[in-house]
Parts: structure tokens; C-alpha cells; sequence
């Protein structure tokens, strides 16, 4: 069984996949970390994000131990992740992973979940469940200040507010792969529900089809 989440960044997608894939005993594959990867992986031998062929280059010769790196964790690599994101080829070199791991979940497990903005529509649309977990880019940006402040990094509110429209826009307006609902999707909005409410919601949601 798959389990497509997709939606905007700091939409709490991730933490929801992360209980869901818990409660389920499923596999989890935050997408996010490949194109993170391969971001930061483009930056750090000092190209350009939007270089087809340096991103290429790095999205080929991606090792999965990159994907435990804390620095993917950082605005300079979702920023960048979502440049080398917008690159056809790149998307096409890191597919093969994804519906791998989707079709055959590691661990022997059952079933996989697999959150990022494509997952619905391109990499597995054949998931039995989707959802697309969103809010208001306010309350998405309140929340990643918040978490910031909590890991005890500074930040400013607009500065975080202004990054995750930035990225948004990009990632939604994209030619290839755009963040997008599925037609088959279940919108989640989770601008007035905490984490309890949103993971019961979905749970709500995929139980009758488990
Ligand atoms: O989810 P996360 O914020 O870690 O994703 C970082 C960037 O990677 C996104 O802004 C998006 O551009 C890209 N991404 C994507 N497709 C996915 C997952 C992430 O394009 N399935």
C-alpha cells in the first residue's frame, strides 16, 4: 500500500507522514531530502543551483548517506532545492529511487509513505492514498519561526515569511511537476488544526482503505 502526501513547505506534511508512517508500520521517504541533497550537494562544490549540468551531475552521483546530512536541514539547501528542482532531468534522476522504495518498502514493511509535492501526481499515482497537507503561508511561516527560535537559531518573521513565498511561487509555477493537488487528493488544511487533529484527520481518512 502507498501513501502519497504532498503540499507546500511547513505544512506539516512531514510530521504527518512521520506518525502516520509510525502507526501504519510503514516505510517513510521525505522527498525533500533528495532535491535537498542534491542542492546542497550542487553548493558545496560551489556551483550553480540552476546549472543543469552540475545539478545533474550531483542528482547522478547522489549516495543515500548524503541524505542524513543536518546541514539539509538549513534555508541555503531548501532554497537551493528548490532551483535544482525545477530541472526536468534532475527530477528524472532521482524517480527511479522514489517508486523504487515506494514498490518494494525496506524493512519488509507493508506499505510506504512517501510526502514531498509530486508524489500524487507523478511519482506514485497509483497510491491508494493521497493527501495534500497545506495552510496559509502566514501560519506555515509562524510555525517555521517558531521552530527556529526553539532549535535556538535566530530568525526573523518576515525573513522566513518571504522565503516560503518565494518558494512557493517557484515550486508551483514550475513547468515540470508543479505543486499541485492530485485530482484524487484530500486536501488537509491544517491552518486552524494542530498535529493531533491533522494526523487523526488523515487517519480518518486511510483506515477504511488500510
Ligand atoms: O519538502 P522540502 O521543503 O524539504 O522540499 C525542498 C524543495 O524540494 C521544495 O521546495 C521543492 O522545490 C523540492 N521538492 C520537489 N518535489 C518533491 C519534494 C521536494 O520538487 N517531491
Amino acid at each position: 500500500m502507498i501513501i502519497a502526501i504532498d503540499g507546500p513547505a511547513a505544512s506539516g506534511k512531514g510530521t504527518l507522514a512521520r506518525r502516520l508512517a509510525e502507526y501504519f508500520d510503514f516505510a517513510y521517504l521525505d522527498t525533500g531530502k533528495l532535491y535537498r541533497a542534491v542542492g546542497l550537494g550542487v553548493l558545496r562544490i560551489g556551483g550553480d543551483p540552476e546549472d543543469e549540468d552540475q545539478a545533474l551531475d550531483v542528482a547522478q552521483n547522489l549516495d543515500p548517506a548524503q541524505l542524513d546530512d543536518p546541514d539539509l536541514k538549513g534555508d541555503d539547501a531548501a532554497q537551493a532545492a528548490s532551483k535544482v528542482a525545477a530541472i526536468q532531468s534532475v527530477r528524472a534522476a532521482l524517480l527511479d529511487f522514489q517508486k523504487t522504495l515506494a514498490a518494494h518498502p525496506p524493512g519488509g514493511k507493508a506499505g510506504a509513505i512517501l510526502d514531498g509535492r509530486d508524489i500524487g501526481t507523478v511519482v506514485c499515482p497509483e497510491a491508494e492514498a493521497k493527501l495534500f497537507v497545506t495552510a496559509s503561508v502566514e501560519e506555515r511561516a509562524n510555525r517555521r519561526h517558531k521552530e527556529l527560535l526553539d532549535r535556538g537559531e535566530t530568525s526573523i518573521y518576515e525573513r522566513v515569511l518571504a522565503d516560503l513565498k518565494e518558494r512557493d511561487a517557484r515550486d508551483s509555477s514550475r513547468a515540470v511537476a508543479p505543486l499541485k493537488p492530485a485530482d484524487d487528493a484530500t486536501v488537509i488544511d491544517t491552518s486552524q488544526m494542530n498535529a493531533d487533529e491533522a494526523f487523526d484527520k488523515a487517519v480518518e481518512i486511510i483506515q477504511p482503505i488500510y
